[in-house]
């Protein structure tokens, strides 16, 4: 078989179409260093996610106060048959950021003949692998796969994609850990590559007691904790860093100001250390601030989407009402 985009002999032969649009690498060090001479200091969230990093947030999906996958696994679950009607037969599944197998299954066992799904992420390893087992397990679908940054939008008009219904799918809330100005960039980026008709269905986690939120990010066995610390341990093992993670406590606050839990790491004491030979500084109390999970109320999050250009056609929402997916499609007047 050879690859339909580039036309050479393809090791990607299960896949309809394997195309590489060669992402650039983030420059770790660079953002590290960048980082760590802000005051505060902060960490960008995206380099969480290496093998040991993605290992823990696997294990945060299944901790009982964080309750945001299985709400969001629940409620796909109850919405099946709305959404088969309205995505009609036929539908292309496009998934930008590729990441659970099981929530893109419940999707695509909800819909009436989906034409085909397309993967996309940044690490082509990871996404091949899960682009291979939806093709061997959906012989009808067409699948393919786009190694690209999806925060710089999608580029889909070079693909032989099927003709049906686009529905780009972004669950889990990742839209969340984009600050307000990249939340709207990234949502400005779906729309430019849809078409009329075409939908977004999107997770994002709503505003709530802060008890339930700061439960769901600093959990009683300290996965979290470990996740966050991995950061810090990830720069040690990588960039040669010097830091000491035994000596930095795993915070979570609610900051109501900007509707949003904030992950730090916290100096237990007095510090110095080294990164790639520049020296850094942490006063006992000082933090180094890693991360934050926005969360939205129906209203916010439709004066979001609105200002983007979409419409908020359906919302969907546990009873609790802890989280919802919603169903976008491009304002008539956009
Ligand atoms: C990936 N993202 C939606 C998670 C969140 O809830 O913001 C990341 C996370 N950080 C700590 N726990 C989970």
């Amino acid at each position: 078989m050879h690859d339909r985009i580039t036309g050479r002999p393809s090791a990607h032969a299960t896949l309809a179409f394997y195309d590489d649009q060669h992402p650039p690498a983030g420059d770790f060090l660079a953002d590290v260093l960048d980082g760590f001479s802000r005051t505060p200091k902060q960490l960008t969230p995206i380099y969480f996610y290496d093998a040991k990093g993605s290992a823990i947030f696997d294990e945060i999906t299944a901790l009982p106060e964080y309750y945001v996958t299985r709400t969001e696994l629940a409620i796909l679950d109850t919405i099946g048959p709305e959404l088969a009607a309205l995505a009609g037969p036929g539908a292309v599944v496009i998934e930008p950021g590729s990441g659970s197998s099981v929530k893109i299954r419940k999707l695509l066992n909800a819909l009436s003949e989906p034409a085909a799904y397309v993967g996309l992420d940044i690490s082509g390893e990871h996404l091949e692998a899960a682009c291979q087992e939806i093709a061997a397990d959906y012989p009808a679908l067409q699948v393919g796969a786009i190694c690209a940054d999806f925060t710089q939008g999608l580029d889909l008009s070079h693909l032989p994609l099927e003709s049906g219904r686009r529905i780009i799918f972004f669950p889990g809330s990742t839209i969340g850990n984009f600050e307000p100005n990249g939340a709207h960039a990234l949502l400005a980026g779906f729309r430019r590559a849809m078409r009329p008709g075409d939908a977004v269905l999107i997770g994002a986690d709503r505003v709530k007691d802060p008890a339930t939120l700061v439960a769901a990010y600093a959990d009683a066995q300290g996965v979290t904790a470990r996740f966050n610390l991995n950061l810090v341990e990830r720069i040690n093992r990588e960039l040669g860093g010097t830091i000491d993670a035994g000596a930095l406590s795993h915070e979570a606050v609610w900051n109501p100001d900007f509707n949003r839990i904030e992950m730090h790491l916290r100096a237990d004491a007095d510090q110095q250390f080294d990164v790639a030979g520049r020296t850094f500084q942490l006063r006992e109390g000082e933090s180094i601030h890693t991360e934050n999970s926005h969360k939205f109320t129906p209203d916010s999050f439709t004066s979001l989407a609105k200002s983007v250009g979409f419409d908020v056609l359906h919302t969907w929402s546990d009873e609790a009402e802890l989280f919802s997916l919603h169903w976008l499609e491009p304002s008539a007047k956009a």
